[in-house]
């Protein structure tokens, strides 16, 4: 074969690039002719197009080809034309090949189109090489580039908080515990407890739901952080929208309070969706075309318009002026459910939603308490058909009051003394926030279950891959 260097098939759509020699190197994804040509559609993984390899039949004969089939790997080199055929600008007339590994016809199991998504979670491990998912990790990764970006520019600095922890940031207790004792031999105290003494860490630690804690020291630091990471939590939801491991950004600001927060929640979401659309054209066309007619819609109605901002009292009073029937009855002090947030956002105000200062009993223990003694400078991003997306707040930095609240909630403090010491060496008002990563690229993508949009989803009795 020649020494040709090889160009991505994206690439290969470029201006001025017809008429030139090209190597390309791909996988199949049809072949179809006749007796005179034969046509192999070639995907290298670089965009949601096909490049289209024309193999005339008087210079190669159909044996040469027979192992050409679909899913199997191929190097082409030969000459970029201009098409003829409807469907494509540029095709490639073959001038020599080589297979790298053929695929067996029979076992590979995407040999048609159109299988159902519910059928691809269960060969997640190929995947990857349909369209749909091709366009959907493209424009993840284009999102998490975004999501540096936007922090980037203005002056957040990157921190990366523990994923093994031995406090409890979200008060759930949803967490998965890490340990290296054998759990059939358990090794005892005298009083019959497992005895973390003699664990790795020398007492009981788990993976984190959350870099926040350590995120406020950092802001406390160097002024605004984000992470950007795996959290786990372990609850038992089979919902569309929960994963056990899903990956949130935490950017986390000194001095700001819950309108500079909602401010920068708010010109974040949009910007890393403004930043999909420019970047991403033919991949978010592609799936809005498959599935979701209205996403690309509804993904500009979201960059143009302001995002409601009521408080979590009002919102009860709208649902309950609303005269719907829910599932779960609406009164204040109830945590939101799904349906009630959509309610507020798909039918009431019909565009994204700020609700803020929730109840206390309902919202972690770090929220600033409001003046009321009631409810805590919370604020939770709605979006349409996503519902939440970022919960944050304003954080307490009043160390008697934090104290108060951690005692009130039988939070053990031998945990806990490092992060009271932000409130009692310099304690500055600051506010932060989470985005479920997950939930961005659901809405961005348009599509429906959590499952779709993360390479190997990680759920209750599925950890295949
Ligand atoms: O609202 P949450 O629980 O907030 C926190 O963890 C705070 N410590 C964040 C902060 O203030 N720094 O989670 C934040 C977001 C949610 O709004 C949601 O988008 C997402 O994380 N999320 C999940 N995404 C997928 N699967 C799950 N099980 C999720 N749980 C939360
Ligand atoms: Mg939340």
């Amino acid at each position: 074969m020649s020494e040709l260097k090889r160009t991505r098939i994206v690439d290969l759509f470029a201006p001025g690039m017809a008429g030139k020699e090209v190597s390309v190197k791909g996988w199949v994804r049809t072949r179809r002719g006749n007796k005179h040509v034969q046509f192999v559609a070639l995907n290298d993984g670089s965009t949601i197009k096909n490049i289209q390899i024309v193999f005339d039949l008087s210079k190669f004969s159909e044996d040469d080809l027979k192992g050409i089939t679909t899913g199997s790997s191929l190097h082409v080199v030969g000459i970029l034309v201009e098409s003829m055929g409807k469907g494509q600008s540029v095709e490639i007339q073959a001038q020599s090949f080589e297979i790298y590994g053929a695929a067996d016809v029979e076992s590979y199991p995407l040999q048609k189109k159109g299988h159902s998504l519910e059928f691809l979670r269960e060969i997640a491990h190929l995947r990857p090489r349909t369209n749909t998912f091709g366009a959907v990790l493209r424009v993840r990764s284009a999102l998490a580039y975004a999501i540096h970006r936007f922090f980037q520019e203005r002056g957040f600095y990157y921190l990366n908080t523990p994923l093994i922890t031995a406090s409890d940031c979200e008060g759930a207790g949803a967490m998965f515990q890490v340990t290296t004792m054998d759990l059939n031999n358990l090794p005892r105290t005298e009083d019959g407890a497992i005895d973390y003494a003699c664990d790795f860490f020398g007492k009981p630690t788990a993976l984190t739901v959350s870099g926040q804690l350590e995120g406020e020291l950092g802001a406390t630091a160097l002024g605004a952080i984000y992470t950007f990471g795996p959290t786990f939590r372990a609850e038992n939801s089979n919902t569309p929208r929960h994963l056990a491991e899903f990956w949130m950004v935490e950017p986390e600001v000194a001095f700001n309070d819950i309108t500079d927060n909602m401010d920068l929640a708010e010109d974040f979401v949009k910007y890393c969706i403004r930043y999909a659309l420019d970047n991403c054209r033919d991949d978010i066309e592609f799936l809005a075309e498959h599935y979701d007619k209205d996403l690309i819609e509804r993904l500009n109605f979201v960059i143009n318009n302001d995002f409601v901002r009521l408080t979590y009292t009002e919102g009860v009073e709208i649902l309950k002026a609303s005269g719907k029937k829910f599932e779960f009855p609406v009164e204040w002090g109830i945590d939101l459910q799904s349906e009630h947030e959509r309610y507020l956002v798909e039918q009431h105000f019909k565009r994204p939603v700020i609700l803020t200062d929730y109840p206390k009993d309902i919202k972690a223990f770090y929220m600033k308490l409001n003046d009321d003694g009631k409810t805590v400078r919370a604020m939770d991003v709605l979006f349409p058909n996503i519902g939440e997306i970022i919960g944050g707040s304003e954080r307490e930095e009043s160390y008697d009051k934090l104290l108060t609240r951690i005692e009130e909630l039988n939070i053990p403090m031998k945990d806990m003394w490092w992060y009271l010491d932000t409130r009692r060496f310099g304690t500055v008002p600051h506010s932060g926030f989470g985005l479920g990563f997950e939930r961005l690229v659901l809405f961005v993508t348009g599509m429906t279950n959590i499952r779709d949009v993360i390479p190997f989803p990680r759920t209750p009795n599925n950890a295949e891959f």
